[in-house]
């Protein structure tokens, strides 16, 4: 196995976490209502998102991410009958003010104390990127936060993964790709970095014809992965 010398990561649901932020909304007082309904449209925000962004891509129709989080969060607001635009504002507010997991600011700091370089590679417009890094206080510990809208095609697209070579001048097996979307981190095993799914709900693996290289619960074991603990 080749020396990893770069480890990126995908960004919401991997390295910033969206449930915490849509559930603590759903807490707050005054917001019954929603609170009843918010694991539906969360579930359906995320999966709208998602396939919007594939049949886009499919589409060769490109929009940004921001477009496509809102397409999604009116399509799962409408199903659930929630039509407060208050609440449409908070939910899409919470997007440019994300913590990272607990794990994050301390397995970064360590594989950047290893010598390795660090990256995001998300389909996220570099605005939404912005504020969700310095929301999160990790600018520090990334060397790059690279964002799909310079290639115009939102992932698995094999553009996308090259964005990485190009920035660091490393090849596939160089890189350590970590991702909590089970297909994301199939496509970047098929491309050829190493990977690690980050399966926190304990899904079932995604039925791609590629599978990611290795799966675990959370970000503390990536040092150890990439070699440097
Ligand atoms: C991203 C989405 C797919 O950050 O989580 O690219």
């Amino acid at each position: 196995m080749a020396q990893i010398k770069v480890c990126v990561f995908d960004a919401y649901g991997t390295l910033f976490d969206v449930a915490a932020a849509a559930r603590a909304l759903a807490d707050e007082p005054g917001r019954e209502a929603f609170a009843e309904v918010w694991q539906q449209v969360a579930a359906d925000w995320r999966a709208k998102q998602l396939s919007y962004s594939w049949l886009r891509a499919v589409a060769r129709d490109h929009i940004d991410f921001w477009q496509v989080t809102q397409d999604g969060l009116d399509w799962a607001l409408e199903r659930s009958d929630v039509a407060e635009p208050e609440l449409r504002e908070a939910l899409l507010g919470l997007y440019w003010q994300l913590a990272a997991y607990p794990e994050v600011p301390e397995m970064l700091a360590a594989l950047k104390q290893a010598g390795l370089q660090t990256a995001i590679l998300s389909n996220g417009s570099p605005e939404m990127l912005k504020g969700a890094v310095e929301s999160a206080g990790i600018g520090g510990v990334l060397d790059a936060v690279l964002s799909v809208e310079d290639v115009g095609i939102f992932k698995p697209d094999v553009r996308v993964y090259d964005m990485v070579g190009a920035r660091f001048g490393c090849a596939p097996e160089e890189v350590l790709f970590v991702s909590s979307n089970g297909w994301d981190a199939a496509f970047g095993a098929a491309y050829g970095f190493d990977t690690l799914w980050v399966n926190r709900a304990g899904e079932p693996v995604d039925r791609l014809g590629t599978q990611p290289g290795r799966v675990a619960a959370d970000l503390t074991g990536v040092p150890t992965i990439a070699g440097v603990a």
